[in-house]
């Protein structure tokens, strides 16, 4: 069967799952991996930014998608996968505020770099890693180079001082860990401060990145400890 089939099939099949399976709409365990800790963790950096529109790396099934479409500003979502873009499109067809885009993350935020204001604050969740590449260097390269107050939230990510959180690791592409990523001079990277055996749900690791101008506020919450 050709690709000329298959992608529609998929793309059927994913609107069916939403429709027909219910119970796959928690997707990890709820948002950011059902943890407690991180939720409050980005609540507060929303609390404190005020990030006027977020893009999130990796749909999946749109779990984390919709807690930032409760955030009341409008949603970006990049998803690679045919099937999973279907169930995306299916859950949030009806909601203004979210756009789920079919595309590879980085040609996507290429593309979004072109056509929304980059001078605004915006709150990026990178989170498509999963199959064997990982476009994660290339997505803070792309957001770094393009925007001028990005909050950036990798997840999966390895945290130096706490080994009991859970990072992805993927052999000779690399480990999601702070050597992954580019050399941005001036710029500050924070993990979470709380132990992770005070977090609930998957326990994966992440990690803050943000331009100088952010720094401060951000180093003034207690749910960031810088690196
Ligand atoms: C860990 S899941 C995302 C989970 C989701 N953010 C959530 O919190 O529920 C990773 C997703 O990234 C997608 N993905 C992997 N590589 C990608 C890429 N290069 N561009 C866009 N999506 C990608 C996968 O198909 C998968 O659905």
């Amino acid at each position: 069967m050709g690709r000329r089939v298959t992608r529609p099939v998929a793309l059927l099949a994913g609107m069916r799952d939403f429709h027909r399976r219910p119970e796959l709409s928690s997707g990890f365990g709820g948002p950011f991996n059902g943890q407690t800790r991180r939720l409050e963790a980005i609540t507060a950096l929303f609390d404190e930014l005020q990030p006027e529109r977020v893009v999130e790396t990796g749909s999946y099934r749109g779990t984390t998608t919709e807690w930032f479409g409760q955030r009341d500003v409008p949603v970006d979502t990049i998803e690679i996968n045919w099937r999973l873009f279907g169930y995306a499109w299916a859950r949030f067809r009806r909601d203004p505020l979210v756009t789920v885009h079919r595309s590879d993350s980085r040609a996507e935020l290429q593309d979004l770099a072109r056509r929304l204001d980059t001078t605004r604050c915006c709150f990026f969740y990178l989170d498509a890693h999963w199959h064997e590449e990982l476009p994660t260097r290339e997505e803070i390269e792309i957001i770094a180079s393009r925007w001028e107050q990005p909050i950036i939230v990798i997840d999966d990510c390895k945290v130096p001082w706490d080994d009991g959180y859970g990072f992805d690791d993927y052999g000779s592409a690399g480990l999601v860990s702070v050597e992954l990523f580019p050399e941005l001079p001036g710029w500050s990277v924070f993990f979470p401060s709380t132990p992770h055996t005070e977090e609930t749900g998957a326990r994966r690791g992440c990690a803050l990145i943000v331009p100088p101008a952010l720094a401060s506020r951000v180093g003034a919450l207690d749910d960031w400890r810088a690196a």
